[in-house]
């Protein structure tokens, strides 16, 4: 079977850094290039973390750095991940540079390459992709569909409305739902219980690898911070949900709905609206994920990581 050509798009970020390790060891996919957006942390602290999880993992793959920040509102970073993005997270010294190309321009270079073949798989707020969507339009012929995480039919994670990664740039979400692309939303329905119980965290422990290592010690750090925020008993994996469901499709379930991105500047503000019954006489323009088939989620990612 051939691999699935697939572009990674991060802001490392603990989920994140699981998200790249999936992508990158996982047989089914050809990882193209991890491209890099500003969320979780600041673009220089995103960057660095994507090019360090590489090093630590032993993953020879480009990074490319993208944008800066939002297309049309203020930057707004996160508190889950701490200061470094990554906190908790002890990593070396990158061994290889970001590269001098553009994520923009790297992922518009790759769809060109490809006929309806190139998945993009977004993980961080929308800029890098709406980017590439406004820069060249017609790079919707080489890509074959968007797996993203982001977004919630039911309650927010930032606001009660809006989840982070739609929260962070709705402009650009909007740009992405719109852009007639087929669309799968990996969004909080199904994320938020994507939650890593202690005996999953006990199978990872047991790869005994460096790779699992860095992931348990990821994990902890990352519970402790779901933990202050109230009732999560572990950690939740969101970013890897979305890699999982290109690897194989029936991790999640879907339901079609048509999806559009609240953009006015009110209490709703970067509300993802998903009409699953075409209350609003719209045609369904995305799936999205309702829910989770946890042992072949957890199956999945151990035989990644035990790749290495
Ligand atoms: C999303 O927000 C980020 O903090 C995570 O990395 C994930 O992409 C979950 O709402
Ligand atoms: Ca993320």
């Amino acid at each position: 079977m051939d691999k699935i050509k697939v572009i990674l798009d991060v802001d490392p970020g603990h989920d994140d850094m699981v998200a790249i390790l999936l992508a990158a060891k996982h047989p089914r996919l050809d990882l193209r290039g991890i491209t890099v957006v500003a969320g979780n942390q600041t673009l220089d602290k995103t960057v660095q973390n994507a090019l360090r999880i590489c090093t630590h993992a032993g993953i020879d793959v480009p990074v490319y750095a993208g944008m800066s920040r939002p297309l049309l509102r203020d930057q707004v970073v996160s508190t889950v991940h701490g200061e470094s993005g990554l906190d908790g997270v002890e990593l070396g010294p990158p061994a290889r540079q970001v590269e001098e190309q553009h994520a923009v321009d790297f992922i518009i270079e790759e769809a060109r390459k490809c006929h309806k073949e190139l998945v993009l798989i977004p993980v961080g707020p929308l800029t890098n992709i709406a980017m590439a969507l406004l820069r060249e339009p017609r790079i919707v012929e080489g890509i074959k569909e968007i797996v993203l995480m982001g977004g919630a039919c039911g309650q927010g994670n930032i606001t009660p409305s809006a989840e982070f990664n739609i929260f962070v740039d709705p402009e650009a979400a909007q740009i992405v739902f719109t852009s007639g692309l087929p669309v799968t939303m990996v969004g909080l329905d199904a994320t938020n219980q994507a939650v890593v119980y202690p005996p999953v965290l006990e199978r990872i422990r047991g790869i005994g690898s460096r790779v699992s290592k860095m992931v348990v010690d990821s994990m902890l750090a990352y519970g402790a911070a779901y933990k202050a925020l109230g009732d999560w008993e572990g950690p939740v994996l969101h970013d890897p949900c979305a890699v999982a469901y290109v690897i194989d499709p029936s991790v999640l379930k879907v339901k079609k709905a048509w999806v559009d991105v609240e953009t006015a500047r009110g209490l709703t503000y970067g509300r993802t609206v998903c009409d699953y019954s075409e209350t609003a006489g719209k045609p369904a323009n995305a799936q999205v994920a309702v829910g989770i088939d946890h042992k072949k989620l957890w199956d999945l990612l151990i035989y990644a990581l035990e790749q290495d």
